[in-house]
Parts: structure tokens; sequence; C-alpha cells
């Protein structure tokens, strides 16, 4: 029988993260899809993820859910115009963001995710190395404004989280009147809020801060990013006021429309080998794509303790 094994992202719901093998952030699911000994891995995240997945293991048949699961990122970069970009800067390092196709990837020289990022690039800064760097916008200038870079910009952006802006987020604040109050955001979110956030980080990031948010009991934590992973955080931390980082007045919701194709009736066929089957990457694509994610994962395994074994638990929060 064919081993079946399926991976699951943050921003799917808490009924898809029950029936995953593993749920992660970007970094932890290449990692597991990369070490799977399996005959199928179910990709329930978006494209990207999955093509990232049989690049790291291309002897698996790798299935993503949804036709639809894509990435606004990946949409706004014309690979063609990107290559003119990259060609106009013939001494600078290309860093990618891991939300890119494969085809982007191979004109790459590191992938970063959210979580490495700004350790990859400041390696690359000590090296004396020029750095460009693409597809998110809202992640460069964030980038650049913390550390001082001058890394010239692709210009594309997450719909979900370009979402969060300032005004929102001050009327939010206020509406908790004197409590104390702390906001964490996804690097994808606009300068203006991540200047105002107490922590800037990737899905497991912002999870790992709340699990260990030791300030007052009454504090309400506002979170900046897709709505999936407060289920995550309320799960480890119920005693805590946790919020969705308000968009604006009247929608309290920020959901990624990709993400959420991943029904469970669409997860049950991919595991079954029904769905998109990344089959389509050639061999030369492959292993193009693949060295500057190879670079990318050996930098954080040597940095980083990661856990990639874990299972999450079952029960829904109340
Ligand atoms: P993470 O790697 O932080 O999970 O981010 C993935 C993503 O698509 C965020 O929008
Ligand atoms: Fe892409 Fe944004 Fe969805 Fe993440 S939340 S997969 S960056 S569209």
């Amino acid at each position: 029988m064919a081993k079946v094994v399926t991976l699951a992202h943050y921003y799917t719901t808490p009924e898809i993260q029950q029936m995953a093998d593993k749920v992660g952030d970007s970094l932890e699911l290449s990692l597991f899809a990369r070490d799977a000994e399996a005959d199928i891995i179910v990709f329930a995240g978006v494209r990207f993820m999955a093509e990232t997945a049989k690049i790291l293991n291309p002897n698996a048949t790798v299935v993503l859910p949804d036709r639809g699961s894509t990435c606004s990122l990946v949409e706004q970069t014309d690979v063609t115009a990107l290559k003119a970009w990259r060609e106009s800067y013939p001494d600078h390092v290309h860093v990618s963001y891991i939300n890119s196709s494969a085809e982007h990837k191979a004109l790459s020289d590191w992938i970063v995710t959210s979580r490495n990022v700004d350790d990859i690039i400041a390696h690359l800064y000590a090296e004396g190395k020029k750095v460009i760097f693409s597809p998110d916008r809202n992640m460069g200038a964030y980038l650049n404004f913390q550390y001082g870079y001058d890394m010239p910009l692709w210009s594309a952006v997450c719909e979900v989280h370009d979402k969060f802006n300032q005004k929102a987020l001050d009327e939010g604040f206020a509406s908790v009147g004197d409590l104390p109050h702390y906001l964490i955001a996804h690097p994808e979110s606009p300068l203006p809020v991540l200047q105002q956030a107490d922590y800037v980080g990737s899905t497991s990031g912002m999870l790992n801060w709340v699990k260990a948010f030791d300030k007052a009991p009454e504090s309400v934590i506002f979170v900046a990013t897709e709505d999936g992973i407060l289920y995550n955080m309320k799960l480890a931390r119920p005693d805590l006021d946790i919020r969705q980082a308000p968009i604006y007045a009247g929608c309290q919701c920020n959901q990624c429309p990709y993400m959420k194709l991943n029904t469970i009736e669409a997860v049950k066929r991919a595991q079954q080998g029904q769905g998109v089957v990344i089959d389509y990457l050639t061999p030369e694509q492959i292993e193009a794509a693949r060295v500057p994610i190879d670079r990318m994962l050996a930098f954080s395994e040597r940095q980083y303790a990661l856990n990639v074994a874990v299972k999450q638990p079952e029960a829904v929060p109340a």
C-alpha cells in the first residue's frame, strides 16, 4: 500500500490541520517534505509549497488538493521581467522568498523563508555581498528599514497581509482602553504596521512568542497575519486574550483564499492521489531550483534547533 504523508500549513482550517501528519511554517514543512519516506505527499498549503516539496523529494508523488491554491506573490511576478531585473544587477546576490515559482527559484542564489530571512541576509552582508530581494516588497522594505540595508526590491505583495494598516490598528488598540496590548506581525505586512510590532516573524515564530508570553495576564495580543494560526495560538495559550489585528471597520476577517481551498473533501481526494499532481517540473528545473533551496536548508539546519517531527494535538479549543 502506498505510504501517504499529509502536510498542512498553519493557515489551513483546524479540521485540515487535524488531518495532517505535520503542521508547520514554510521552513519546517520543506524539511519535513525533503525527509519524508512517502510514496505520496499531500500538501495542504499552496502551489509553491507543493512545488518545493517536489523539488526536495522528486521521487515522491506530490499532490496539491486544489488547482486554485496559488499565492499572490507568485501571481504578481512575471518571470521574464524578473529575469531582466535580475540581470540588471550582475554583481548582486539574488535572494528570493520561498513564496515564488520553481522558475523564479531557479533564477535565485538563495531562497529564504520568513523564519531565516534576517539571518541569511545578515550573513551575506557580513561577507561583503550586495543583495537584491524578491518578490515581497513589504518584507524587503522592512529588512532595509530594520537593518539599514539598501537592497533593490522586486514589487509584489501578499494580498492578505497588505490589508493591515496603521489606522485600523490604532482603532483596535484604542478599543482595549487601559489594558496592556501587544502586536505580533508577519513580515509580509506593510512597514508602518511592522514598525509598531512587538515581534515580527514567521508563523512558527509568532506561535512560539505566544507560547512564551509572560507579561500581564490581562494583556490583549493582536496578531497581524492570516487567521488560521489563531487556532494554534489559542490551543497553546487558552488563558490569553488573542485577537486578530483589525483590517478596516466592519471586517475582522483576514483569510488567505488560496489556503482555504484546502477543504476536507479535497484533502481526502488528494490522499487517494487525486488532485494536482506536481509532475510538470523537468529534471533540469528541479535541479536548478534545488541549489538555492539547499543552501537555505543547510544554513538553517546549522543555525537553528528545528523540530520537524511533532504531530499537532487533536483538540479544538472551545
Ligand atoms: P511562514 O513561512 O511564516 O509560515 O509563511 C508562509 C506564508 O505564506 C505567509 O503568508
Ligand atoms: Fe500567499 Fe499571502 Fe496566501 Fe501566504 S497568505 S500563501 S503570501 S497569498
